[in-house]
């Protein structure tokens, strides 16, 4: 993609006229993904200690996403994390998605497509982020909803989805799509969600 055919930059931080929805990983939000990527960082996501999903991509491709070459090595890397044939040893299977409103990337949703001993214990089937900018506009209960067909169609009936015991708005989100109280380990929820 040439620089004339980026997209233009979005008035504002949320484009509010066009409606969000789900999108597999795309060079042409590069620079919105950029910004959300900078609004993550700023609240302290990639720094040591930190083992979310964005925290290790920061730290893994932070240095090389800025140029079309690094986000296409990065963009790669996802589509390979989602085929079963290509996944590194020790990994289950794990395709994301994008919530986008036009060309502007509002956060992320990734699927394990099975459960390992550690995921069945703390990190479950699914995970998501919304940017800071873009948060309590209910856009984490309106993703993980839409995401749950892509679920089922990857074979995840129940989904296992956690939270922290402390994250209120993820346990709100979760209890939205139906999810149903199992127990609390490690300091984390663990709800079972239907995804049919
Ligand atoms: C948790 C997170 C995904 C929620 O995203 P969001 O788009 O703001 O969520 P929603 O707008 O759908 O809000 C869901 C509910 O939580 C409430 N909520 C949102 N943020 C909240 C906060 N900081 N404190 C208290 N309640 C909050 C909303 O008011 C809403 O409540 P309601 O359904 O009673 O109206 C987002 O804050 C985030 O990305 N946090 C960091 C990463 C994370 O925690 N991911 C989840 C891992 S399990």
């Amino acid at each position: 993609m040439s620089g004339s055919e980026r997209p233009e930059p979005v008035a504002g931080l949320v484009n509010r006229a066009a409606p969000a929805g789900l999108v597999s990983p795309s060079i042409r939000l590069h620079r919105s993904f950029l910004e959300a990527m900078e609004e993550f960082a700023t609240e302290g996501r990639g720094c040591a200690g930190d083992d979310s999903m964005i925290g290790y991509e920061i730290r893994s491709y932070g240095s090389s996403w800025s140029k079309l070459e690094g986000f296409s090595d990065y963009l790669r890397r996802l589509a390979t994390e989602s085929d079963t044939r290509q996944v590194r040893p020790g990994r289950v299977p794990s395709t994301t998605f994008w919530w986008v409103a036009g060309e502007e990337y509002l956060g992320r949703i990734a699927i394990r497509h099975r459960l390992n001993d550690w995921l069945l214990e703390v990190g479950g089937n699914i995970g998501y982020d919304v940017r800071p900018s873009a948060r309590r506009r209910g856009h984490a209960t309106a993703m993980l909803q839409a995401v749950l067909p892509a679920a089922r169609a990857l074979g995840v009936d129940p989904a296992l989805v956690t939270c922290d015991v402390t994250n209120v708005a993820s346990r709100k989100v979760i209890e939205h799509a139906g999810g149903v109280l199992e127990d609390e380990r490690r300091g984390k929820l663990r709800f079972w969600v239907a995804t049919s």
